[in-house]
């Protein structure tokens, strides 16, 4: 199928999905060469927001990033009375998810068009709605790092945007700054729930909704294998330097935890390397 002149994949989703996570009548995903592939961070992602889906359901939910909008297709299912809001940086992303979605959220979606950095519109002025959850799996590559999976915006961020957060060099700024800003959107008792790579460390990840005014919990927790091509030098630098260790292990079953010093040269040696997804839900306090 192509779409403006380019080849576009046109996946079953269940097919696509792991079998833990298939349900029926979830339909196709249609995937452009310029949007997220969904892939084990998402399906990690999808885990964590099936076990809060009961806490979800009746709520008012705004995924930040909704990318193809797989998650809401699947959340469509399991939070039937649930309204949810969706949104992209990427100003072609909303229209996509709408087109994916069609008529599955049966009036309950309410689609933010245009172009949002995370609750704010940049294209035009727009008041944000007023949410009992925003969740997000987005970037956690600042551009200025040497790490070089891919090169748009599902992947990158751009720090120097976001310079109320601190956490850039650990690639969490973009996730710090959501969960400071996430708070003017937040109804009474709202929560935020990320997405996190785990090199930073579950201790960091806790700090960071801490500092930020949000009391936390791990929903979730899964072993991936680390991607083959990303370097780590700048976290085995950041160890070097005097920082506290990042997580990362040696085996599937997380038994052998190495640090990144140690996990760099395995990766360029092609051995096996690891590291966690944390599915992370954040209160504000
Ligand atoms: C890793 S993809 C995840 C897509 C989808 N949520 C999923 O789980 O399959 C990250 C998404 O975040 C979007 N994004 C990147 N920076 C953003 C920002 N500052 N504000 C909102 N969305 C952003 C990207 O365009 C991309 O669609």
């Amino acid at each position: 199928m192509t779409t403006r002149g380019v080849y576009v994949m046109h996946f079953s989703i269940n097919r696509l999905l792991p079998p833990d996570l298939q349900c029926e009548g979830s339909g196709d995903l249609v995937v452009p060469p310029w949007a997220f592939q969904p892939d084990a961070w998402s399906f990690a992602f999808l885990r964590g927001l099936r076990r809060e889906a009961t806490a979800l359901n009746g709520k008012k939910v705004w995924e930040i990033g909704v990318g193809t909008g797989l998650n809401l297709m699947l959340l469509a299912q399991w939070c039937p009375r649930s309204v949810f809001y969706f949104s992209d940086l990427n100003p072609d992303c909303t229209p996509l998810a709408r087109r994916n979605i069609g008529d599955q959220l049966d009036g309950r979606g309410r689609p933010l068009e245009g172009q949002w950095d995370l609750v704010s519109r940049l294209d035009r002025a727009s008041v944000p709605p007023r949410v009992d959850a925003v969740i997000a799996c987005i970037p956690q590559v600042p551009t200025a790092l040497d790490l070089s999976v891919g090169d748009n915006l599902a992947h990158y961020y751009r720090p120097e945007h976001y310079r109320e957060a601190h956490l850039h060099a650990l690639g969490l700024g973009l996730n710090e700054a959501l969960l400071r800003r996430a708070r003017s959107v937040l109804a009474p008792g709202g929560q935020v729930i990320l997405n996190l790579g785990g090199r930073p460390g579950v201790a960091r990840l806790v700090a960071m909704f801490q500092e930020c005014g949000y009391r936390c919990r791990t929903v979730h927790e899964e072993v991936i294998p680390q991607h083959r091509e990303t370097s780590l030098s700048t976290l085995a630098g950041l160890e070097a330097g005097g920082q506290e260790d990042f997580e990362f292990f040696a085996d599937a079953s997380a038994t052998m935890r190495i640090n990144a010093r140690v996990a760099e040269p395995r990766r360029l040696a092609s051995q096996p390397v690891f590291h966690k997804i944390y599915v992370v839900a954040g209160s504000a306090a």
